[in-house]
């Protein structure tokens, strides 16, 4: 039986050598600050994965590990029970986590000068995996529907820049982490398209997809055989189970030839297998995790809603961006007139208030605060309070 079911319970985190909530200073945040950035959630895992973790830790000897057939079973299975996804255990490979898969791809894709094309504003360790390799950073922005307060894709733009800047490779984020976007199977198709024409590579970072609050997420290569032969999938469970420290990611490459490759990279980076508490925890999470994700679903459309109600209603310079997905809400602050830098400042010395700065994400997102919402409501309440002191 699941036993973590209590999302309102208030977990104290600090010092439990958190990065969210132990490391303010070093991050230039004071303490009293309340951290909502960093992309993880203030809830205990699934009993399941704790009494598994458990087990392991009490036999005491933690030696290297492997992947085995258990493993794949349980992943195989929840593809197919929650996503209605058939993979194929030989498409699977393991990495500590989906930004060492992006820059491995980078590596084995590209070549230095080469273009990488990504959709800004957006997760910033996509531009940084480009940057750091000394690639070209492409960004066709998504564009700001104005009234409709939802991003949309400029799909001239990012042909015209795949086409003339030779793109080689493109960083898919879907659900898309800031603005919030479940990408249509239109809007899928429209991309994928391009990047089949142009020879392109696909990156579908796919880590937000079990948190969709309007539409459905589509699995992006199940859209045509030539999205599955060009794309690389990037899964995981640490943003669905809260296993961020944990370090594990299964990413999916059905073409022999692409997985050969990123295979050759990862040996070349000196990596080889998985932590055993990674595998242990992602079998205990896809095995017996349903029931606790459905009640973190529950307690996040609360969440979503709750902070919907309250901005609406209570900060008319404040613009709350549709949230279709992910636990991360997009608020636009623009109508304030300051700049990043000048707002991070005030929400933290007035408001004491620890959002992630939305220039981060692109020189589009300035003005706009990404704010996690994976926190008890009683955290969340407080934080619209603190607000109002801006
Ligand atoms: C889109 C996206 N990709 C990747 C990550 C991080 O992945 P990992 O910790 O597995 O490297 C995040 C974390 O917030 C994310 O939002």
């Amino acid at each position: 039986m699941e036993r973590n079911l209590r999302f309102d319970e208030y977990v104290d985190r600090r010092n439990t050598k958190s990065l969210k909530y132990d490391f303010a200073a070093e991050r230039g945040a004071t303490k009293e600050a309340l951290p909502m950035w960093v992309a993880d959630m203030d809830f205990k895992t699934s009993s399941y994965v704790i009494d598994a973790l458990k087990q392991t830790a009490e036999h005491g000897i933690f030696g290297y590990s492997e992947r085995d057939n258990s493993f794949t079973e349980a992943l195989v299975d929840w593809e197919k029970r929650r996503h209605g996804y058939d993979i194929k255990p030989e498409w699977i490979i393991n990495t500590p986590g989906i930004v060492f898969a992006l820059a491995t791809a980078v590596k084995a894709f590209t070549k230095e000068g080469d273009a990488v094309i990504i959709q800004q504003p957006v997760y910033y360790p996509f531009s940084e995996v480009i940057v750091d390799n000394d690639r070209r950073l492409i960004s066709s922005d998504l564009v700001l529907n104005e009234e409709t307060h939802s991003y949309e894709i400029d799909f001239a733009d990012f042909e015209k820049k795949v086409k003339e800047e030779k793109v080689k490779l493109f960083f898919l984020c879907n659900p898309h982490n800031p603005t919030g976007r479940v990408w249509t199977k239109e809007e899928l198709i429209k991309l994928g398209d391009i990047c089949v024409e142009n020879g392109v590579i696909i990156v579908s970072d796919e880590i937000h997809r079990d948190f969709v609050f309007e539409g459905k997420h589509i699995e992006f290569t199940t859209l045509k055989k030539e999205y599955e032969w060009q794309t690389i999938v990037c899964t995981s469970p640490s943003k669905t189970f809260n296993l961020a420290g944990l370090q594990i990611s299964n990413i999916y490459i059905p073409n022999p030839v692409l997985r050969k490759k990123v295979k050759y990279q990862i040996a070349a980076s000196g990596y080889s297998q998985v932590g055993v508490m990674g595998l242990v925890a992602c079998e205990a999470a896809y095995r017996n995790g349903d029931e606790w994700l459905e009640g973190v679903l529950k307690y996040l459309k609360e969440n979503r809603e709750y902070l919907e109600k309250r901005i609406t209603g209570e900060f008319p310079k404040i613009k709350l961006i549709r949230q279709e997905g992910t636990y991360l809400s997009w608020l636009d602050f623009r109508e304030y007139g300051q700049s990043g830098a000048e707002l991070k400042k005030r929400l933290l010395t007035e408001a004491g208030l620890w959002f992630d700065g939305g220039e981060m994400f692109g020189k589009t997102g300035d003005g706009f605060e990404r704010v996690n919402i994976a926190c008890p409501r009683k955290t969340l309440e407080e934080a619209l309070n603190r607000l109002k002191r801006l």
